[in-house]
């Protein structure tokens, strides 16, 4: 199958080969026009555009349709503004004093930053299980989970190197000692089915504006219940409180269920975006995605492997990203003359690695043409 009767959603890619959903991903008209005319109705209409029933249905649609992208019920999903303050939220809501916290060193700063902080007043203790070429090994992983684990997190698909990581195998090793597995999901929802429940991590966070194709400003949360059930919020607001409409500032009676962890106002633009988007993914069907996404990686991967110098990361399992480095070649230098083409081609560099991350709306011409252009480019570098 293909999606190119998609394209018309996607106006850049007419002019452009953009191949950097990793970064950013492109949002469809649709989405745009949702989102931009709740935006407009705010600012021009105030309470009149935004009465209480529909600042509810806001938050309550997007969390429908985020239920039905990650496999549980409404009342497990919280709704943030970006997946790093989620992390925060989660992590000092959790306020681990002590014990080991196990990640990787191929991590997303936002998924290590909040428990680094957590123990510069702790004796928490974060672990880094060491990539060698760039992949992790999950043997490892579950190896080093002992009875001092008290937390296992770490990213589905890494950002950097595309590893993905069989989360249900790494959740029962973490459960075995009690321990919880807290996932950052941001490079793999929108890309790849998800099934929280039968993977039984305890959370499960993923932001707006990557693979899911919506606009920046939000993030979503699974928490699983029994933990939902234990913590505390670390932070609270009207939005926290089981009746929110009740203003009692004397009194604070946090919601039973995942939605305790939210606290204030918002980008509500942003969650109806979000909505919107999540529901025409839905559509296109995550699993045909999936299938159109491995054969663009595998069409890249074919042509990688056989071009000089090229050294591809090379993990066991992995998301719709594709990264390498070159032996005695600038990439950097690379990635800027790909962006001088007449049809510029859009890659990221991360980690001194080039990044090429493809999504639903690209087709198999523009994995071609990047190679074509990437070989030119390198040739007359040799
Ligand atoms: C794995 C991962 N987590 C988190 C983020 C940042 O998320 P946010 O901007 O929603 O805080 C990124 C951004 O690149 C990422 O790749």
């Amino acid at each position: 199958m293909t999606f190119k009767n998609v394209l018309d959603n996607f106006p850049l890619l007419e002019k452009r080969n953009y191949l950097s959903t990793a970064s950013i991903g492109l949002v469809p008209i649709s989405v745009i026009e949702k989102s931009t005319d709740i935006f407009t109705e705010l600012a021009q209409g105030g309470t009149i555009a935004l009465d209480e029933e529909k600042e509810v249905y806001i938050y309550e649609n997007l969390r429908n349709e985020s239920s039905k992208l990650l496999g549980c019920s409404k009342e497990e999903i919280a709704i943030f503004n970006s997946v790093t303050e989620a992390l925060n939220i989660i992590a000092w809501s959790i306020g681990l004093k002590s014990g080991n916290v196990i990640s990787t060193s191929e991590e997303f700063p936002s998924v290590t930053y909040p428990w680094i902080r957590q123990g510069k007043d702790s004796s928490l203790n974060l672990e880094f299980i060491k990539s060698k070429e760039g992949c992790i090994s999950t043997e490892e992983l579950i190896n080093r989970i002992d009875k001092n684990t008290e937390i296992v997190v770490l990213s589905h698909v890494e950002y950097s190197t595309g590893q993905k990581f069989d989360l249900a195998e790494i959740a029962e090793a973490a459960h075995e000692v009690d321990a919880l597995l807290i996932v950052d999901g941001i490079q793999a929802a929108g890309y790849c089915p998800l099934d929280v429940k039968k993977w039984n991590v305890d959370v499960y966070i993923t932001g707006s504006y990557k693979w899911l194709c919506a606009p920046f400003g939000t993030a979503i949360s699974y928490i699983s219940p029994i933990l939902c059930e234990k913590l505390e919020p670390a932070f609270a607001g009207w939005r926290s409180a089981d009746d929110m409409w009740n203003f009692r500032p004397e009194e604070l009676v946090f919601t039973n269920n995942a939605k305790k962890f939210e606290y204030s106002t918002s980008a509500y633009s942003a969650k109806i975006g979000l909505a919107e988007a999540i529901h025409y993914i839905l559509n296109l069907g995550i699993n045909n995605i999936e299938n159109y996404s491995e054969k663009l990686i595998k069409i890249l991967l074919e042509e990688l492997e056989h071009i000089k110098g090229v050294n591809l990361i090379n993990p066991p399992s992995r998301g719709s990203i594709v990264t390498f480095n070159m032996n005695q070649t600038d990439i950097t230098k690379i990635g800027k003359l790909l962006g001088l083409l007449p049809r510029p081609i859009n890659i990221t560099i991360r980690q001194n690695r080039l990044r090429i991350s493809p999504h639903f709306y690209n087709t198999e011409s523009d994995i071609l043409d990047f190679i074509k252009e990437f070989k030119k480019i390198i040739k007359k570098h040799e």
